[in-house]
């Protein structure tokens, strides 16, 4: 036995763990909280909106004439980054920290609300004088650093709309979503450190933009954080840190209307094409203010909060550059990955500004979980007194180890479900009311309603796993995907009539707690990150070698799934590719280079058929099977039922590493 013995197996789940009496009396949220939003919905929302600065008032919460096109608080005019900042700093609060940045090499800064506002009035002072308009879009590629969130935050203080593109994509990914946007502007940086070393990015920028490949684009800002070399483009590229000194931080923030777009960010889905999801301005923060403070029961003036998302992510955008800072909250920011230089950095960050509030993903659980607890046991956790879990399902197991070892035992779970497109936390427990179930996201927050149906929109009841749904609109839902309305309706929208189709299944318990079950569509998740199997298909058949491509999400003990390719070579081209294993590490490159790391594949497998239908679809059923190594199920749908055997026979071809 272990010395994490206390692990008991999976039949845990069905543990219960209420509140202390305590917690429950200091909570933000009280259980009236669930009967107000009963009683008047969108009166609860109204009062929630209320919260924040309105530049002018709004008359009216929803406008739902024209679904699935909703309207939140429509006449009124708000400010995102007045709220943020201006405000706190008004209210006497300007010398609260507001970021505690560690960066990987151990430098590290504390820059208070004043100097926060300080510095995003400058950096929109200068994106107003390279002219950026309200409207126009911005990228942003850039490594976890404070200026990551100035950006994203003068881009929306001047009413101007960002894409932040996760620093792990390609140059590929990041033109393709720098054309759909049509960006005036990129904001990145030389580079960040990771893994011990300085990793560019500007290189990656360049190449996206090569040639004129995105007239579009007028200027790069750089941000000078590792010093490394970078080409440079007179006359386009500027520096930063030179422009904001020479900025003046003189900027009164503006009232823009509250469907004023806010930004777009791109998430897979079932096609090869990602979507460019958009936000807008009222709502989303309307949601992500209530949610960030009474799913994390925040008390703003005492707590330091940490969620450990990369900008590049919603959760980054909505618990790092937008919640904690609308709730003036104190938040610790990190550069770099878990292991640098050891296992031990998270803990040591926790313990050094003493976290009260850490969010993170299932997946960095896991990791943790499977080194043991001797590593995070050095470290003084004390502080820690509410755990957050995002991005897939989190299962028992790494639960009660979350609880037990990082929590001391008693800091409340809260296992928020939620997606890019909901803008925000749905489900989740609420820290002081809530009696935690291991495992499960238990209810729809105050708020939202969510109802799970059966293929034909009939109600299911508890243990009947369906289709998980939003039956009615809320803030910070998604308005669209750019450029794109009837791509909107079809994905969410079509399969239920004016009911938002979220394309996870889920079930009730018998006690009426919501468990996730995966998604029922071809998209995958990968460490907490979306991948759609279509896009790794067409970064693989567009390698010359590559005949055809059926990609999986086979279940994988850290991260959640991992992606397994199979691969038909084309016959002229075998005798170029050597040996399989050379032809799986050829591709598997290919994907890094034409998506990013985050897509490349663990396993190729070189297979002569496909099993496809009568139709042509792929059974990508049936190769999951040969993927988790499980005897293959029915094969009587597929057109030559010979194919599994040969796929099977090949598997000894495979490579993975
Ligand atoms: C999954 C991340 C189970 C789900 C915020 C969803 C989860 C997709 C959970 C969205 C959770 C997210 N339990 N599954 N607590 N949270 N998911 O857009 O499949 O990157 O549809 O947003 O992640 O991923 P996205």
């Amino acid at each position: 036995m272990s010395a994490d013995s206390w692990i008991e197996p999976l039949h845990q789940e069905n543990r219960h763990f209420a509140p202390t009496a305590e917690f429950s009396k200091n909570a933000i949220a009280q259980p009236a909280i669930y009967e107000q939003a009963k009683a008047d919905r969108l009166g609860f929302w109204a009062d929630q909106a209320n919260q924040l600065h309105w530049h002018k008032p709004f008359t009216q919460t929803l406008d739902w004439t024209n679904p699935p096109f909703a309207r939140w608080f429509h006449d009124g005019e708000i400010n995102i980054s007045y709220n943020c900042l201006d405000r706190h700093v008004e209210a006497g609060n300007g010398d609260r920290v507001a970021l505690f940045f560690e960066g990987e090499p151990g430098d590290n800064r504390e820059i208070t609300y004043a100097e926060l506002t300080d510095e995003v009035k400058r950096a929109a002072n200068v994106l107003i004088g390279l002219g950026v308009k309200p409207g126009d879009r911005v990228a942003i590629y850039m490594p976890m650093i404070p200026e990551a969130i100035v950006a994203m935050q003068a881009v929306a203080r001047i009413g101007a709309v960002h894409s932040v593109i996760f620093g792990g994509f390609s140059a590929e990914s990041l033109h393709t979503r720098i054309e759909d946007a049509q960006a005036t502007l990129v904001i990145t940086a030389d580079g960040g450190y990771r893994k011990g070393r300085a990793s560019a990015l500007k290189p990656a920028v360049d190449m996206a933009l090569d040639g004129g490949k995105c007239p579009s684009v007028k200027n790069v800002l750089v941000v000078k954080r590792t010093g490394q070399e970078v080409g440079w483009v007179e006359g386009r590229d500027i520096d930063w840190g030179t422009a904001l000194a020479s900025a003046s931080n003189d900027h009164a923030a503006q009232g823009f209307n509250a469907e004023h777009p806010l930004f777009i960010l791109y998430t897979s889905g079932t096609t090869g094409k990602p979507k460019g999801i958009l936000h807008t301005t009222g709502g989303y923060l309307t949601q992500v203010a209530y949610t960030h403070k009474n799913v994390f029961d925040l008390h703003a003036d005492t707590d330091v909060y940490w969620c450990t998302a990369d900008i590049g992510w919603i959760t980054g955008h909505s618990y790092v550059a937008y919640g904690p800072l609308a709730n003036g909250a104190s938040q610790v920011i990190y550069e770099g990955t878990p292991e640098t230089p050891d296992w031990g950095r998270w803990w040591s960050i926790v313990q050094k500004y003493g976290v009260s509030i850490l969010y993170t993903a299932p997946t960095a659980i896991r990791s943790f979980m499977k080194l043991g607890s001797q590593i995070p046991k050095e470290y003084d956790l004390s502080s820690i007194r509410v755990l957050g879990s995002v991005g897939e399902p989190i299962n028992p197991e790494a639960w009660m180890w979350y609880r037990n070892i990082i929590g001391g035992g008693h800091a409340p779970i809260v296992d928020t479900w939620w997606q890019t497109e909901t803008g925000a936390i749905m489900i989740s427990p609420l820290p002081g009311i809530t009696t935690l179930k291991p495992g499960s996201a238990q209810i729809a927050l105050p708020g939202i309603e969510m109802k799970i149906l059966d293929d034909g929109g009939n109600v299911l009841g508890r243990e009947e796993p369906g289709l998980l749904t939003i039956t009615e609109p809320w803030p910070s839902m998604l308005r669209g995907i750019w450029g794109d309305p009837d791509r909107y309706k079809e994905t969410y929208w079509s399969k239920f009539k004016n009911i938002y189709f979220a394309g996870d299944g889920a079930k009730f318990d018998e006690e009426g707690n919501v468990w996730l079950l995966g998604r029922v569509d071809d998209v995958m998740n990968v460490s907490g990150h979306r991948l759609s199997t279509a896009e790794i298909e067409s970064a693989l058949v567009s390698h010359p070698y590559v005949a055809e491509a059926a990609v999986v999400g086979a279940k994988d003990e850290t991260t959640g799934q991992a992606v397994v390719a199979f691969v038909i070579l084309r016959r002229n081209q075998l005798e170029n590719a050597g040996s399989d294993a050379d032809v799986s590490k050829i591709l598997r490159d290919h994907v890094t280079k034409e998506i990013g790391p985050i897509a490349r594949p663990r396993t190729i497998m070189v297979v002569s058929e496909l099993p496809k239908t009568r139709s042509g679809k792929i059974m990508r059923r049936l190769l999951r099977d040969v993927a988790e190594d499980r005897p293959v199920g029915d094969v009587t749908t597929l057109a030559d039922t010979s194919v599994m055997d040969i796929i099977s026979g090949k598997i000894a071809g495979g490579a993975s590493d």
